[in-house]
């Protein structure tokens, strides 16, 4: 090693030491760490060595300062405040590190919305308290179905990653939950969100574990470029008699650039299911167990509002034991709002034991025929390919294992079937519904009139 580099070694141990010591603000067992690496070499004269850089153009994780904070001893012993205390200290190129083997309790909410070029290196556990009364008191609200999260992340360029879990400790909602639908007029028990960024650019989930969300695990909204890669959600109760509800995978309001990729999915809702006016949407190596399927939407919801959600390319997803595979949903009624969804792909698609595998559902939520025939949806569907679609169907509809029914408020051209193989234990040959579809879709089909049930 060169006497220059030994030199600047003990410089940088130096200022890291001092920068401790200049900190009063520190926590108790906090610790700040500068990094002594490429990049501070890189501004010795004459170095032709070039840091590196992430995809947004900011350091590495090696040339990031890295800041810890003390474990908590207890499920309630709460240290929001130190994780707050880090992320400031880390915005703006550095990284927080929550360490392997330890649990870190969140039990407040958090106001996570200034940050910028920021790192959080989850190898341990972060857990939410289960203090419902506090929760229910304390949260961030949203109108669009009255939604409430432990805190919000924004800003632009975050990073979550590592092999550590977001625990959502969930058990004690779903317990206290006993019917209480979000999507229930009457509804005043509300459930936080696990993870819910606002207002943000450029974030980036892998790596970790979602567990045990109360409601929704993730929701974006006003978000541009998300990603989730190689990131697996769970919601499992351990009491027979309240199972988790609406603990969607992955939900998103207003956002342009929503991608999830080699993800898995064991949750008793949604797997994927991108609301009003997302665009830009792409899936690929999803696997979904016991869900409500990969829907566009719902959307339509609300009185005068227009929503749309186009241009999602969704590949090679599995969904097991579910109650929907490809879905798009809108709703009816007298209430309700109109928009479009188009320029949808799902391609290799592989269903198992689900009740309806390809399914266009424009009488959401609740609406019955009555209803939904004297107040039709207002959302138009076009453009739909379902391309290389098999598997086999639960047998809950009958033969029918695809159900296309547009609205007759609607307008649903562009759908196209092409190489659909889903057999249904309730007999053959398997029936395609088809009602009110402009144009050709590929295959045959008859009307609902004609079909099992
Ligand atoms: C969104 O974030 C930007 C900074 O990233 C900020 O300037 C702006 O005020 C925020 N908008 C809202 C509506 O909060
Ligand atoms: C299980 O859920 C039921 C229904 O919500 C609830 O009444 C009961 O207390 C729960 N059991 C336990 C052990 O929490
Ligand atoms: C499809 O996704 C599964 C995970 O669900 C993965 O194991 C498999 O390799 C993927 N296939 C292709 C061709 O990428
Ligand atoms: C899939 O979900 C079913 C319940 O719907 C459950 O019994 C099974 O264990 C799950 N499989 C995996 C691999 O998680
Ligand atoms: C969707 O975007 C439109 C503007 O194009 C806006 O009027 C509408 O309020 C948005 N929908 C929701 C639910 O935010
Ligand atoms: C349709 O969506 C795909 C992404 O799946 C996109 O590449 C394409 O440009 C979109 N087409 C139009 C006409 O916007
Ligand atoms: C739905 O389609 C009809 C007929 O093509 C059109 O008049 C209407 O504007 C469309 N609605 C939306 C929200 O795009
Ligand atoms: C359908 O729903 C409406 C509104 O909830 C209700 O008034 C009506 O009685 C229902 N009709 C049938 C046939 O269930
Ligand atoms: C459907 O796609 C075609 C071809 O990309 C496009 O011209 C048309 O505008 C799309 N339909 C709607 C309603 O967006
Ligand atoms: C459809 O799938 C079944 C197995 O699920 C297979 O035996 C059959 O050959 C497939 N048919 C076509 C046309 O691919």
């Amino acid at each position: 090693m060169k006497l220059s580099h030994l030199l600047l070694g003990s410089l940088v141990s130096l200022v890291s030491a001092s920068a401790i010591a200049l900190e009063n603000d520190t926590p108790a067992g906090a610790s700040v760490t500068l990094p002594h690496s490429s990049s501070v070499f890189a501004r010795v004269p004459g170095s032709s060595k070039k840091p590196k850089k992430d995809n947004w153009g900011n350091c590495v994780e090696q040339d990031r300062k890295k800041i810890t904070i003390r474990a908590s001893k207890s499920d309630t012993d709460d240290i929001s405040a130190d994780f707050l205390w880090a992320l400031r200290k880390a915005n703006h190129g550095g990284l927080v590190h929550l360490e392997k083997g330890k649990k870190y309790v969140i039990g407040k909410k958090l106001d996570l919305t200034f940050l910028n070029d920021v790192y959080v290196k989850l190898d341990g556990e972060l857990k939410f308290t289960n203090d419902i009364e506090y929760w229910q008191a304390n949260n961030f609200y949203y109108d669009f179905q009255k939604s409430i999260t432990f805190w919000i992340w924004g800003g632009k360029d975050i990073k979550i990653y590592g092999s550590g879990v977001l625990n959502g400790n969930g058990q004690a909602w779903w317990d206290g939950f006993s019917g209480a639908e979000i999507l229930d007029p009457n509804n005043k028990y509300y459930r936080p969100i696990l993870f819910l960024t606002d207002n943000a650019t450029n974030v980036e989930v892998s790596g970790i574990h979602l567990k045990d969300s109360p409601c929704w695990t993730t929701f974006m909204v006003r978000t541009k470029n998300v990603v989730f890669d190689d990131v697996y959600i769970d919601a499992v109760s351990t009491n027979v008699s309240s199972l988790p509800k609406n603990t969607d995978g992955f939900d998103s309001l207003n956002v342009d650039g929503l991608t999830v990729t080699n993800t898995r999915v064991n949750v008793g809702d949604d797997c994927f299911s991108p609301k009003p006016n997302t665009t830009n949407i792409f899936v690929k190596n999803l696997w979904c167990n016991g869900t409500h399927g990969v829907s566009m939407g719902s959307i339509g919801q609300y009185p005068g509002v227009k929503d749309y959600i186009s241009n999602a390319w969704i590949e090679n997803v599995t969904l097991l034991n579910g109650q929907n595979g490809a879905r798009l949903k809108a709703w009816a009624g007298p209430d309700v709002g109109y928009g479009y969804i188009d320029n949808i792909t799902y391609k290799d698609i592989h269903i198992e034991n689900t009740d309806n595998p390809v399914v266009l559902d424009q009488c959401y939520f609740n609406v019955n025929e009555t209803t939904c025939a004297a107040y039709p949806s207002k959302v138009n569907i076009t453009n739909v390919s379902f391309l290389n679609v098999y598997g086999t169907s639960s047998g809950a509809e009958g033969r029918v294992v695809a159900d296309l029914t547009c609205s007759p408020g609607a307008t649903c051209s562009g759908i196209h079937l092409e190489n659909i193989n889903i057999t249904s234990p309730a007999g053959s040959p398997p029936q395609i519904v088809c009602d009110n579809i402009q144009g050709d879709i590929g295959v045959d089909c008859i009307p609902a009139s004609e079909a099992d049930d």
